[in-house]
Parts: structure tokens; C-alpha cells; sequence
């Protein structure tokens, strides 16, 4: 039965989200229905075709009391919208569906995995009431989703001794191949960081704690939130979105996404963390989950977009957030590779070719323009070790998105200073890139409100979000010294 609360969400989308015209959004790119989305959820692989929930609000551009909003695809590109998966209207969560995730049962139904909030009656010191966070669950057909009589099925007595309340959330759950099922959550501990737990379930509905996978001790940010575990290539990675972090190394002060590689030990359910990086280098990019695809890819999406800038929207929009390309990922030398996913191959039309172009001064190339496009740029130094390279993107009189590499500091900056923000937020970042000799390969997704760079098949990759005039779609070409320039551009059609 579908509540009122759920109701009202499915009749104002199904209203307000399909007088959305296509042109307003991007392309490939998932948008919210009408509204606000933050996370992607329930990312999941059920009766053949991807599902993809996500936290929705669908009323305002903001960040309200949480609904998981719905879509489908069979190419992780064109998304199909289906009418809100759930509303916040039981008890244990009438003030929000949070993140969470989903599995397939053995009858065949679908299960969520989420975080039910409601707020006590405690206050805190900001003078906000905390929220309470337990897990719950929901059962559905692809659909319509029943939430299950004996919610929650977490709840504080499930963590360790110490650790808080009001801090517990964001389950993904895995099916094992004994058909149980696992799953971890984010907690905060007694020293205020988060922590990732372990839990185990025979069936999906009944859990029980295992262990504490991990701890922050305050070193990678304080809470840590949308953690994901899973086995890739021989290693095993633990995705985490730290809130709070501090600049130090290769991290920015802020939310980011970072992956502990390490070793597991499924007899004793041990973590031993080797290493931690960042997930992507750029500035909009946070609360990843991945699905294991029936063909054994490991892919993954997130919000292209932080917590960080959230008040920075063009005027009128009609919604507000976007998942990032979904990508393949792989471990190479102890590093994540992520490719965007192959599916993209087919989309692409109207090749265009330029082969070692000499460049020195601003240079535009026949053909290589636009905003939704998949370009492929080889630098190399033309003669001897050139000082930078720059491509303009996303370019007109007034506004452009830019990349520069430095080859005496190594370093790849993505600035988006000129993309139309109105505000003092952060708008460049960089990231070492690994190579010395001035050779540097460049796939660069657009699709009219992003970008997506993978330098080197993925071994570094920056995402932002550009809010300008879609007439501005320039690309141009230069060098402080001389670089020979291929670029090989496809336009994307669906
Ligand atoms: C991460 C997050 C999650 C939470 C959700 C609420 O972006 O804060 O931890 O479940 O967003 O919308």
C-alpha cells in the first residue's frame, strides 16, 4: 500500500518532472526527476535491467526530509524514471529515508537496505534535535516497495559500547555466495570519527554485528559516511566519503571519497588496510556505490557534487544534482583505475581526427567543439620538454572550464573559476600525474553540465559540475612551449 506521503511525491514528479524538457538536462547523466537528489542508492542489477535509487527531495532544489527517487537502464546512460521507490511516513523514519542499498531475495523480490531518521528529543549543542538512525528495511518488485513490520532491523544495540546513535547509517549490502547476505554501515565511535561495521544476515531481514572493519581515529576526516566493500582484482578496497577533512598529502579540506586497499581475511572478517587515496582529484564528486554487474565488471557511481557548494545553483533550476558516468574500476599497482563504462562506445557518432598538430599559440581544431561529446586528447613535447599545456573547455567570449598540466611541478589543475558560479567556493583543484617525459593521454567526457577527465586510462580522474550557456562550447589547444596535439573527438547520440 502506498502511503499518502508516497503518493503526493509520485503525482507531483509524474506533474512537475515531465514538463522538465530533455534539453534542460544533461544527456547521460542522471538528474533527479524534479528537485533535489544527493546520493545514488540501491544501486543494483535486478530482473535485467540497472536500478539506480537515489536521495530525493522532490518538492525543492534542497535537501529536505529524504525519498528515494527511482530510475532505470539497460546501458547505465538512458535512464528511465519510475515513480519514487519510497517516502519518509513510518514512525522510525518519518524524518527521512536515508542511503542505502539493495539485493535480490530468493523468491525474486528486491531488497532496500536503508537508514530510517528520526529525530529525539535531544537537542545538541547547535540547538537541532539529533536525528536517531537505525536500519530498516523494504521488499519489493522493481516498483513498489513494502517497508517490513519488524523495522528496524539495526538499531544502537547493534554497535559497539560507546559508539552514538544518532550517527549509524548508510548500509550497502551483498549477496554471499552462500546466498547470506553482508553488509557494512558507518557509525561514529567514542572518539567523535567514524567507523565501518560489519554485519551478517541469513536471510536480509534478520542481522547481527560481526565486527568493526575499520576505524578513522580522526586521521581521514571525523564522521565517514556511503561506505561500499568489495573484493577487486586480488585486493580488497573500502570506498568511504569522509566529512571533515583535513588538507594533508594528496587530501583537500572538506567531504571527499577515498579507498583503503588492503587485505581480508573472511575467516576472521579482518581488514588490514595497506592504503589510502582519493577517489577522484577534481572538486564535485562524493557518496559512491558500486554494483557487481552480471558480466563480473565492477562498476561504480556517486553525486557529482559535494556538500560543499550546494548553495551554488542557477537560478530557476528545476532540479539539482547529478550522478557522475558510471565507471569500470580496476586495481593496478595497489591504485584504482576507472574507466567510463564501455556502453558509452555505442553512443558514440560523427568522428572527428587531428593528427600531431603543432601547438604552440591558442589553437581551435576543425570539428572539435560541443557539450556533449567524448574527446580523447595525446599531448607529447614537440622538440624539447614544453613548461604547459592547457585545453579551454566548455568555452565562449566569456566562460570556460580549463585543464592545465605542468610539466616542471607534474601537476594536472582542473579550474572551473569561469563556469558561471557566483560565489567564493572552491573552483580549482590538481593532482600529480605520474609520468615525467611530457607524454599525457586525456579522455575528457562532456555532457552539458560536467566534466569528466580520466588522464591516463583513469589512473587520476577529476570531475566538476559547470552551470553556463550550453553556446558555450568551445574547445581550444595551448602551450607555453611547443606540444604535438591528437585529438580524436565522437559526439554521443541515445
Ligand atoms: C551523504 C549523506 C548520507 C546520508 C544522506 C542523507 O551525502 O549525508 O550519509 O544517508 O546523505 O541524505
Amino acid at each position: 500500500m502506498n502511503s499518502p506521503i508516497l503518493q503526493k511525491a509520485r503525482t507531483y514528479e509524474a506533474q512537475y518532472g515531465e514538463a522538465i524538457p530533455a534539453s534542460e538536462r544533461p544527456v547521460y547523466h542522471l538528474t533527479p526527476w524534479v528537485g533535489w537528489m544527493n546520493d545514488p542508492n540501491g544501486f543494483s542489477f535486478y530482473q535485467g535491467q540497472y536500478h539506480l535509487f537515489y536521495q530525493y527531495y522532490p518538492y525543492k532544489t534542497v535537501w529536505g526530509p529524504m525519498h528515494w527517487g527511482h530510475a532505470v537502464s539497460h546501458d547505465l546512460l538512458r535512464w528511465e524514471y519510475l515513480p519514487a521507490a519510497m517516502a519518509p511516513d513510518m514512525p522510525y523514519d518519518k524524518d527521512g529515508c536515508f542511503s542505502g542499498s539493495a539485493a535480490e531475495l530468493p523468491d525474486g523480490r528486491q531488497l532496500l537496505l536503508y537508514t530510517g531518521v528520526c529525530k529525539s528529543e535531544d537537542l545538541n549543542p547547535e540547538g537541532h534535535y539529533y536525528d536517531i538512525q537505525t536500519q530498516c528495511v523494504a521488499v519489493g518488485d522493481g516498483v513498489n516497495y513494502e517497508k517490513i513490520p519488524q523495522n528496524p532491523v539495526l538499531t544502537v544495540k547493534d554497535l559497539p559500547e560507546g559508539y552514538s546513535k544518532y550517527d549509524f547509517r548508510d548500509p550497502k549490502i551483498w549477496q554471499e555466495p552462500d546466498g547470506t547476505y553482508s553488509a557494512v554501515a558507518v557509525a561514529r565511535t567514542e572518539d567523535k570519527s567514524g567507523a565501518v561495521i560489519l554485519y551478517h544476515s541469513p536471510d536480509g531481514f534478520e542481522w547481527h554485528f560481526v565486527t568493526v572493519l575499520d576505524h578513522c581515529r580522526n586521521e581521514h576526516g571525523r564522521m565517514w559516511e556511503c561506505p561500499d566493500f568489495f573484493e577487486l582484482d586480488g585486493r580488497y578496497l573500502l570506498l568511504l566519503s569522509p566529512q571533515e577533512m583535513q588538507a594533508r598529502d594528496e587530501f583537500h579540506a572538506g567531504h571527499a571519497t577515498i579507498y583503503l586497499v588492503g587485505d581480508y581475511d573472511p575467516e576472521t572478517h579482518t581488514f588490514r588496510r595497506e592504503d589510502v587515496h582519493l577517489a577522484d582529484y577534481g572538486i564535485d564528486f562524493y557518496a559512491t556505490q558500486t554494483l557487481l554487474a552480471p558480466d563480473g565488471r565492477r562498476i561504480m557511481t556517486a553525486w557529482l557534487q559535494t556538500w560543499s557548494d550546494i548553495e551554488d545553483k542557477p537560478q530557476g533550476a528545476k532540479w539539482f544534482g547529478q550522478m557522475i558516468c558510471p565507471r569500470e574500476l580496476h586495481l593496478k599497482d595497489g591504485r584504482l583505475i576507472q574507466a567510463p563504462i564501455r556502453e558509452l562506445e555505442a553512443a558514440r557518432t560523427n568522428r572527428v581526427y587531428h593528427e600531431n598538430v603543432s601547438v604552440s599559440q591558442p589553437t581551435t581544431l576543425e570539428g572539435i567543439r560541443g557539450r556533449v561529446a567524448d574527446l580523447t586528447v595525446n599531448v607529447a613535447p614537440d622538440g624539447e620538454l614544453y613548461r604547459s599545456f592547457t585545453i579551454k573547455m566548455a568555452a565562449d567570449g566569456e566562460y570556460y572550464t580549463s585543464l592545465t598540466y605542468d610539466t616542471y611541478t607534474s601537476r594536472l589543475t582542473i579550474d572551473r573559476s569561469h563556469a558561471g558560479s557566483h560565489c567564493d567556493f572552491v573552483h580549482s583543484r590538481s593532482c600529480e600525474v605520474r609520468r615525467q617525459d611530457g607524454a599525457l593521454k586525456l579522455r575528457i567526457l562532456l555532457d552539458r553540465n560536467s566534466i569528466e577527465v580520466f588522464a591516463n586510462d583513469g589512473e587520476q580522474v577529476m570531475t566538476v559540475w559547470l552551470y553556463t550557456p550550453q553556446s558555450a562550447d568551445g574547445i581550444s589547444f595551448s602551450a607555453d612551449g611547443k606540444v604535438k596535439v591528437t585529438a580524436e573527438q565522437y559526439d554521443l547520440s541515445f
